[in-house]
């Protein structure tokens, strides 16, 4: 596939420029600095509108996008998934915050976690519509302490580890394997339904999450028998909800093939769960579908400023005002990213070169090996596909300042993050 086609839809080279909606790329990043994130309103747009769409056209009940906040989420993220009635997935207190100042209603916030603190639990239980559990002392715990608030207990759904893995770019992004830590057993499974029957616990719902980034969707059939087969034993209300995750995938180099369409996703899902409900007799679930990176990351550029250049045996290093602290994915994952060149992205003299950051760790790389157009100091660099899970997992190593981020929209340029300043990083400090 050609580079700029892992960009937001809105990209393009005009002038021998690279342009996102129209904007100037420099001229954003002389107003606002750099590193800078971009956010393509219109790719995130269309992202959300698709994913609708193939719902609508694939499943014959109700069904709901759950966006995953742990992909990116701040208040003008969360305001912006209600212009598209999504849910939002929560993981803890902090995110659940967000929501909430971002004006998600209740019935749209639905809280994940592996182990959630009583904290994470007495927010779920005052703002979320629904908690999905993720083992038993969790809800042992859940059971215990909702009493004593004077809310009504959210719908509670149990996640499953169907023991099905799926194909991702890195161990660490696998959740359904037989010895992850994330859900419960069929054994576990039927203890803490038997639990919530027994004290009267609205459980109308199963989910499982098997790992993210993948573009296989089969081993999903498995995972769907299994919750299914559940699902009967368990003997859940008629009017019952199952979310199989998220994790579909998305392309961050030329190298893979295409985002991969989300209506074969869905159509996947769909099939199998129309199929597997008729045969066991059960009514059809409303679906929850949980996409995090699919919905934002192609949206999102990291823009940086190329600082130094060096010549180290066969390797040449661009080192750029951005690293592991916005986009850890190299470090954590080894992910390939590609990148254009803001100026001149079409140069001649084409070479391999390596961009790494300005931070004190050999791992600060972002890219390796790729090739590009002559790039000299004080270039600016514009990496693709970096809506998801860089913002959302950045640090302030080395004293970094996280970047701010613009939401763009043609003829709009819009603040959505400013960047940390020095009194941000002190903001928690307690002098001696
Ligand atoms: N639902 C649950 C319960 C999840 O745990 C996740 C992601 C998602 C949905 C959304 O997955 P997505 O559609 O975004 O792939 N930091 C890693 C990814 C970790 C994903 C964690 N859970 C990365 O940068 O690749």
């Amino acid at each position: 596939m050609n580079r700029i086609q892992l960009f937001p839809l809105t990209a393009r080279v005009e002038n021998n420029t690279l342009t996102i909606a129209d904007h100037n790329l420099s001229a954003l990043a002389s107003e606002y600095g750099t590193p800078l994130y971009l956010y393509d309103r219109a790719t995130m747009d269309t992202a959300a509108e698709n994913y609708k769409f193939a719902l609508k056209k694939n499943y014959p009940m109700s069904a709901s996008i759950t966006y995953a906040g742990k992909a990116f989420l701040n208040l003008a993220a969360a305001q912006w998934t209600q212009l598209h009635d999504l849910f939002v997935d929560c993981t803890g207190e902090g995110e659940i915050a967000m929501a909430v100042a971002g004006g998600v209603p209740r019935k749209h916030i639905l809280v994940h976690g592996v182990n959630k603190s009583n904290l994470d639990l007495s927010a779920a239980i005052q703002y979320a519509g629904t908690i999905v559990v993720d083992n038993l002392t969790e809800l042992l715990r859940i059971a215990e302490q909702y009493p004593a608030t004077k809310y009504k207990l959210p719908d509670l759904w149990l996640r499953l580890l169907p023991g099905v893995a799926v194909q991702t770019h890195h161990a660490h992004t696998q959740t359904g394997q037989h010895d992850s830590k994330f859900g419960m057993t069929s054994a576990e499974m039927m203890e803490a339904a038997q639990f919530c029957k027994i004290n009267h616990l609205p459980l109308n719902g199963i989910h499982f999450h098997q790992g993210s980034n993948f573009r296989d969707a089969s081993p999903i059939k498995e995972a769907i028998d299994l919750a299914l087969d559940l699902a009967k034993e368990i003997g859940l209300p008629d009017e019952w909800h199952f979310s199989p995750g998220g994790g579909w995938g998305v392309a961050y180099h030329e190298d893979e093939l295409p985002q991969p369409d989300s209506n074969e996703y869905v159509r996947a899902i769909a099939e199998n769960i129309i199929h597997g409900s008729t045969a066991r007799g059960l009514t059809l679930p409303h679906l929850h579908l949980e996409p995090g990176r699919s919905l934002v990351a192609r949206a999102g550029v990291a823009l940086y400023k190329v600082g130094a250049i060096k010549q180290r045996g066969n390797k040449v290093w661009l080192l750029t005002d951005g690293g592991m602290t916005d986009n850890p994915r190299h470090a954590m994952y080894g992910a390939k990213y590609s990148c254009l060149a803001v100026s001149n992205p079409d140069g001649k003299e084409i070479k391999q070169v390596s961009i790494a950051g300005p931070y004190c760790e050999s791992g600060d790389v972002v890219i390796e090996d790729l090739l590009m157009p002559n790039i000299e100091i004080g270039d600016l660099l514009a990496i693709p596909a970096a809506g998801a899970y860089h913002l959302s997992m950045s640090s302030n190593y080395n004293g970094s300042r996280k970047p701010a981020v613009l939401l763009l929209e043609k003829g709009q340029a819009r603040l959505i993050q400013r960047r940390e300043t020095i009194e941000d990083l002190m903001r928690r400090d307690v002098s001696l």
